[in-house]
């Protein structure tokens, strides 16, 4: 691992530093340079008026943007649903799939036999291919152990990761994912469950920042998902959600009642969730991978959400079932493609309101006081970020100051 660099002046970039200005969210600054101390941005502006510094890196002319924040991903898992896959290519649904065990729950049993060692060997190149898409925060969720000690095994190889590689992570205890199979019919005992004894023990662990939970028909309804919120609220837990992914259970009205970090899916959310974000302020991620894998029709209703002055967030849902994306650059891809998302607004989405999807203001712009989490492109324009499938355009990433180890 490389160490942080100290009074470092980057010079001839193109920064986004996504300040909005003049009613653009990008705040471009075209002969930019930055001076990087102790983790830091501690000067930002135009070149020719930075201080002189010894120790430069010259950015060649490239674009630098704060580094990508993918605010929803599950890459913590045993094996892998690529049998689910071609069985849903043959015309099975993803629900029916799921309610026939399934889906989620078999993914439930690769990783509650997978060792802790086995579950970071799998994960790790998973993690390599996001942070080569410029993903510098990478938030981890559990919710495929489903007991407490794996939703626990889950989260401590999560924060391995964060040892092991040069990225931030954030981890979300998701207990309230699906019902395992050992719990059929008694839903409700299954949360009793989750609220008294798996979340305490993940929280006395030390490695819970979030909870989320998934309200769907095939997972738990919002009176359920509540009795989870309301413990994590006890706890002084933020807390997000997985809803109107599949249906409109008006989950995302209960979730603003408890200022939820974010809202996430959305695709079936109705003026009365929109409205409700925007007064909790809530912000709604888009996730168009399981979208786009699961061939849905339903898409999120992205005007009304800018029309409610919503903040968008896109992240790549990365997960073995629904959405197996592992660069967050498709991700704004498929968000542009799919569901006329601008590219700007996904590039903002993966950047500040990626970071305020976690609940974090240190970081998603750059700005003097920021961490220096940075990301340096091989493109002519930011636009491009969003417009190719499949191209690797990083020159290079920084981690708190430090230059990520390609
Ligand atoms: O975000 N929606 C629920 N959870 C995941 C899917 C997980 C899976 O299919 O394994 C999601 O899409
Ligand atoms: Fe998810």
């Amino acid at each position: 691992m490389n160490s942080p660099q100290n009074d470092l002046l980057i010079t001839n970039a193109r920064l986004a530093t996504m300040n909005s200005v003049d009613g653009d969210p990008l705040g471009v600054l075209d002969d930019g340079a930055m001076v990087i101390s102790d983790g830091l941005i501690t000067w930002i502006g135009a070149a020719p008026n930075a201080p002189f510094m010894d120790n430069r890196l010259d950015a060649e002319g490239a674009w630098i943007t704060p580094g990508l924040i993918d605010c929803h991903s599950h890459v913590v898992y045993g094996g892998n649903r690529a049998g689910e896959f071609a069985m849903r290519l043959e015309g099975a649904g993803y629900e029916e799939i799921a309610r026939a065990g399934g889906g989620i729950v078999s993914t439930v049993s690769a990783t509650r036999a997978a060792s802790e060692d086995d579950l970071l060997k799998q994960a790790l190149p998973r993690v390599d291919a996001l942070m080569a898409s410029g993903v510098t925060t990478l938030e981890i969720k559990s919710g495929y152990g489903l007991n407490a000690e794996t939703e626990c095994r889950m989260l401590d190889v999560a924060r391995k990761i964060g040892r092991e590689r040069q990225i931030n992570v954030s981890t979300t205890f998701l207990g309230a994912h699906a019902l395992p199979p050992e719990f059929t019919g008694q839903e409700d005992a299954y949360i009793d469950l989750v609220i008294s004894d798996m979340l305490p023990a993940a929280v006395d662990a030390g490695l819970v920042d979030a909870v989320d939970a998934f309200c769907e028909g095939i997972a738990f309804s919002p009176a359920q998902v509540r009795r989870v919120f309301e413990a994590a609220r006890d706890l002084g837990l933020p807390v997000k959600l997985h809803a109107e992914q599949l249906s409109d259970l008006k989950g995302t009205v209960m979730a603003a009642d408890f200022g939820a970090l974010s809202v996430d899916h959305l695709e079936y959310v109705a003026q009365d969730g929109v409205d409700a974000m925007a007064a909790s302020g809530s912000v709604a991620v888009i996730l168009p991978g399981a979208f786009y894998y699961l061939h849905e029709t339903q898409k999120p209703p992205i005007q009304a959400l800018r029309d409610a002055g919503v903040s968008m967030a896109v992240a790549t849902d990365a997960n073995p079932g629904s959405s197996p994306v592992f660069s967050i650059l498709s991700a704004m891809n498929m968000a542009c493609v799919l569901f006329d998302m601008t590219t700007t607004e996904t590039l903002v989405g993966a950047t500040i309101n990626g970071a305020h999807a976690l609940g974090m203001y240190d970081r998603g712009r750059l700005a003097t006081g920021m961490r220096a989490d940075l990301a340096c492109w091989h493109v002519g324009d930011v636009a491009e970020l969003s417009y190719a499938m499949g191209a690797t355009p990083l020159a290079w990433s920084m981690v708190g100051g430090a230059m990520v180890n390609a």
